[in-house]
């Protein structure tokens, strides 16, 4: 079983402490959900984690392996994969060309249109002609062709219409089932709840909540206070 250990994490940006002693974890076949409102530092944790920001300490571990003082891109190679906020595609590259980029020597394209059969259609399309929905589809395609073993998601839905939040959830929802750890940062709460496992709730830097999704998802009370603090 596959999975992403972090313990005491502490990141910083600029000589500024942004993440404090964060802890958490993602097993193989799960969905970890991490909530927290704007400025929390869900990104921050995303970098720390990918290798984007060094650390400043703690201890982040894949299959048991620590990798906190390994490089982006052997971090990737352990299996551990982000995809950025903000869907970065190279605008100019046709999505199948785009999907180039991230591939495996072992892995093939046809997983990518198998997860999103939308994609085909829009092969030779240059990826800043897609909709919203299709280059998140792209993004999340392309890091899956890397073979990951844990796959961060930063605000996959910000900006999507409901429909197609949905369509990603249940294909998120469907890698997991297939065996693939997944980081899940989310605004939308509600939906990110009811298709994870584990749910962490960040405030200023901090993990606040760590518990089950469908105990959070019954607290929406608890939920609000957690966001807001006091
Ligand atoms: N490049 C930077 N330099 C210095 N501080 C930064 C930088 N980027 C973000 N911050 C600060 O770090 C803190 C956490 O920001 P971060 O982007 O990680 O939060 P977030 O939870 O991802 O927010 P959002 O929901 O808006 O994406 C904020 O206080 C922010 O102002
Ligand atoms: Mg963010």
């Amino acid at each position: 079983m596959s999975s992403l250990v972090v313990s005491s994490l502490s990141v910083s940006r600029g000589g500024l402490p942004i993440i404090t002693e964060a802890s958490l974890s993602a097993a193989s076949g799960e969905i970890s959900v991490i909530l927290g409102a704007n400025g929390a530092g869900k990104t921050t944790l995303l970098e720390g984690l990918s290798g984007v920001i060094p650390v400043e300490g703690g201890m982040i571990a894949i299959d048991g392996a620590e990798i906190q003082s390994a490089r982006p891109g052997v971090r990737a190679r352990a299996g551990l994969l982000h995809v950025e906020q903000g869907r970065t595609v190279f605008r100019q590259l046709s999505t199948e060309d785009n999907l180039r980029v991230g591939l495996h020597a072992d892995e093939r394209l046809e997983t990518a249109y198998a997860l999103f059969p939308e994609l085909v259609q829009r092969k030779a399309v240059r990826a800043g002609l897609l909709s919203g929905g299709e280059q998140q589809m792209l993004v999340i395609a392309r890091a899956l062709l890397g073979r990951p073993k844990v796959l961060m998601i930063d605000e996959m839905s910000a900006g999507l219409a409901p429909v197609v939040v949905t369509r990603l959830m249940t294909a998120v929802r469907k890698l997991a089932d297939k065996g693939l750890a997944v980081v899940l940062v989310e605004q939308f709460a509600a939906l990110a709840l009811a298709i994870g496992n584990r749910a962490y709730v960040m405030r200023r830097g901090r993990v606040v909540y760590d518990g089950d999704c469908s105990t959070l998802r019954r607290a929406p009370d608890e939920l609000h206070r957690l966001y807001l603090g006091g």
